[in-house]
């Protein structure tokens, strides 16, 4: 190690349990923790490690972003990485102590770290990173005066009609680009309707187990979520219909339940839709990866069946492009769209013109329809081989749902185990995972673990994560 780093840091124990990245994670928080490294100390740069250690920059990137996630050093471009100034030097916790169901801290559902079976993440190597930058640079040139004024409250005119068309062809959606609504993603979409359409009090069935971030957005609106339970053929609208047949709204997952997979049967799309025009109730469907179905095409949207206006149809780009774009939109009923106007006007409209234009762009070149493509076929493969992987080394002991579509597999293990555990101990690796038992709305749940295979990009890498995952159990 470089001398700043040698004469402050521990070597590396080559015959430690530890992995690497795990020792090299802990010696500089032991460092910082200690006051040997203080606030605003330099830290070699990732490349100079790699070279000195000798170890993959794989490795060493995953330790410093580690440190960072936990904000124990900041990246400073051109000035390189420093320990955070202002930090409190405070003793390391030394492991992460299982934690009793009730005590467990949830995960925030907005990770915004890259750990091996990450949830939420599209394969991030795969993005046409060139062709983004090549069209964000044109749009940076070509900027005329008109653009640099606030963006239009609905979105850029360009935009809505090249999902409007997108959305006709992909999801069966028959729609005219007034309807479509530019949002920063489906959580924003989500909190505009519950201001035009919601109010405090107001009951709204939601799928159990469901998307976390819509049980927790519509808490904090003081809506009363009724928990509606979930089978093979998706949300059970009967049950809902018994619990609370006038609720206000149902939300819901029809392409790929979130998180079980499974895709809302006709009968029960039927069912749904009867039920909101007979309540004059609204239905919100949740569209967020209806495009990576394996098996089969993409089966059509929900929103392509409802002949009497009652559903408000949210996309997203966080999982066909990325998260960090926070970019999505929302597709109203023809008769809502005024009824809409003065919400956005006041609360939509902040989706950076650039990040439109260039969307815009990505989409009307073809780049987007042949991502999406290229994608599916990634994720086939990238599915195959996390469970030819796993299975490789957990073998018998472990059972994978892997449903028809979607980006994750649930997991589940022989004998007795605990999820939440497993969860705080792959954490502490480095690893991440989530428990079934966050995703409940009422109830514990089957005991299973969620993982993510987008970023796994080969069998050998996911025997590899499986023989950590066993060392864990
Ligand atoms: C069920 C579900 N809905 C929506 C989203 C996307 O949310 P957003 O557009 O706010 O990133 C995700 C992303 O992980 C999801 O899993």
């Amino acid at each position: 190690m470089s001398s700043r780093t040698n004469s402050t840091i521990r070597p590396l124990d080559p015959r430690a349990t530890e992995s690497y990245y795990r020792q090299i994670y802990d010696r500089f928080r032991d460092a910082i923790a200690s006051g040997v490294l203080k606030p605003g100390d330099r830290i070699p740069s990732a490349r100079a490690l790699t070279q000195e250690l000798g170890l993959s920059r794989g490795t060493i990137d995953t330790a410093y972003s580690l440190l960072a996630a936990e904000g124990y050093i900041e990246a400073r471009g051109q000035a390189g990485t420093v320990v955070t100034p202002g930090l409190k030097p405070r003793a390391p916790v030394a492991v992460v102590p299982p934690r009793a169901r009730g005590d467990t801290v949830a995960p925030s559902f907005r990770a915004d770290s890259i750990l091996p079976f990450q949830m939420g993440l599209p394969a991030l190597d795969m993005f046409p990173r060139k062709i983004w930058a090549r069209l964000g640079a044109r749009h940076a040139r070509s900027m005329q005066p008109a653009d640099m004024a606030n963006p239009p409250a609905f979105g850029l005119p360009g935009l809505r009609a090249q999902i409007a068309t997108y959305l006709r062809v992909s999801r069966g959606i028959d729609c005219s680009s007034e309807q479509v609504v530019v949002t920063a993603g489906y959580r924003h979409a989500l909190g505009l309707i519950a201001r035009a359409l919601l109010k405090e009090g107001d009951r709204v069935w939601l799928e159990n187990p469901g998307y976390p971030p819509t049980r927790d957005l519509l808490g904090q609106w003081g809506v009363a979520g009724v928990p509606v339970p979930v089978d093979h053929e998706g949300i059970v609208v009967a049950e809902g219909l018994r619990l609370a047949p006038t609720a206000r709204m149902a939300v819901v997952t029809p392409a790929h339940q979130s998180p079980l997979g499974v895709s809302l049967s006709l009968p029960r799309r039927l069912a749904l839709l009867d039920w909101a025009a007979d309540a004059g109730a609204w239905i919100v469907e949740d569209d967020y990866d209806g495009e990576y179905r394996y098996v089969s095409r993409p089966l059509p949207a929900l929103k392509s069946l409802d002949g009497e206006g009652r559903v408000l149809y949210a996309g997203t780009f966080s999982k066909v492009l990325f998260p960090g774009i926070r970019l999505g939109y929302l597709v109203l009923p023809e008769a809502q769209v005024q009824r809409f106007a003065e919400v956005f006007h006041t609360f939509a409209g902040d989706t950076p013109w650039l990040t439109q234009a260039i969307a815009a762009a990505f989409v009307a070149e073809g780049h987007f329809a042949r991502h999406i493509q290229k994608m599916r076929r990634c994720y086939a493969e990238r599915r195959e081989a996390t469970i030819g992987g796993l299975k490789d080394v957990l073998g018998d002991r472990l059972r994978i749902d892997s449903p028809p579509g979607g980006m994750h597999l649930i997991l589940r293990f022989e004998g007795r185990w605990s999820p939440e555990q497993l969860v705080a101990r792959m954490r502490e690796d480095g690893l991440y995972g989530e428990a079934m038992a966050d995703w409940m709305v009422e109830g514990e749940g089957m005991p299973a673990l969620l993982v993510s295979f987008t970023n796994i990009a080969s069998r050998a890498r996911a025997a590899e994560l499986g023989t950590r995952l066993a060392r864990l159990l």
